[in-house]
């Protein structure tokens, strides 16, 4: 089966593409076209032009989770393609805030307009995912990813109320892997979960099967020397082939990646595309 993965919105393209805040990825698997998330703007339409990829013409659209650079172009995607399946956490729906000194709390939330465009569907093209599912042959989703060690949280001050009360976990936050002849492609949207929790919860129903590439965000922008530290530690004891670390995953994390991770490390940036 021939499949191919191309990053079509992300932080960083080359001209003529462009870039924004915000991460959308095409998975071409088989005669089968997954959309994993939206982008925020006008990046995906843009540059799926360029690259010559059509938008109207999806079988499934994933939600990694409730942000709205991974959901901005959620209604737009349902109407160009009325007969989608979505597939997302059903928390996705929540109103949620982020915390930046010197900003303030902002919304994150997605739109409004996002959220009906997503309640409008009929039921049967909804599948709200809880636990990991198969969402075509080889194909699977996580659900939401329990957090076992002490050391990943978020990545933000992230809350679900404006007094900033509660944390907001982004529960809804799931990734999705695909079963390769030389193993598992791990596909992240931000990894709010933390990348040692998401691979230890695939790699407890795959235990057949080892890492070959991480592909996406991973949120550590904002991640401690000593978080950082762990990760690369694990990430080698897991020994995978590639790491392509795209979206929120932090240049001062990349730059680490490659100095220090025993695998190919490369950049990810929108029109970036491979076959597996
Ligand atoms: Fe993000
Ligand atoms: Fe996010």
């Amino acid at each position: 089966m021939k499949n191919k993965i191309t990053i079509i919105a992300d932080n960083k393209a080359d001209k003529p593409l462009v870039s924004e805040h915000g991460f959308s990825i095409l998975l071409e698997i088989g005669s089968k076209k997954i959309l994993f998330d939206t982008g925020q703007g006008d990046s995906l339409f843009h540059n799926a032009r360029l690259l010559g990829i059509p938008l109207n013409d999806l079988d499934i659209l994933v939600l990694s989770h409730g942000h709205y650079d991974h959901g901005g172009n959620v209604k737009k995607i349902i109407d160009l393609n009325p007969a989608i399946d979505f597939v997302a956490h059903p928390d996705c729906l929540h109103t949620r805030y982020s915390y930046h000194k010197g900003v303030g709390l902002e919304s994150v939330s997605l739109t409004e307009e996002n959220r009906a465009a997503i309640l409008s569907l009929p039921e049967k093209q909804i599948y709200w995912c809880r636990e990991e599912v198969e969402i075509l042959p080889r194909v699977w989703l996580t659900g939401s990813i329990e957090r076992v060690n002490d050391f990943e949280d978020t990545g933000g001050a992230f809350f679900a109320d404006k007094k900033m009360e509660n944390p907001d976990l982004l529960m809804d936050d799931l990734s999705l892997w695909i079963e390769g002849d030389n193993g598992l492609t791990v596909i992240c949207g931000c990894c709010h979960s933390g990348i040692q929790n998401t691979i230890e919860q695939i790699l407890l129903v795959n235990q057949n099967f080892s890492i070959d590439t991480i592909i996406g965000g991973l949120h550590l922008v904002h991640a401690s020397t000593s978080r950082m530290d762990k990760t690369i530690t694990y990430i080698n004891s897991i020994e995978i082939h590639k790491l392509i670390g795209a979206h929120c995953s932090g240049e001062s994390a990349m730059k680490r990646f490659k100095k220090e991770l025993n695998a190919d490390v490369e950049i990810g940036s929108a029109g970036l595309s491979f076959s597996l």
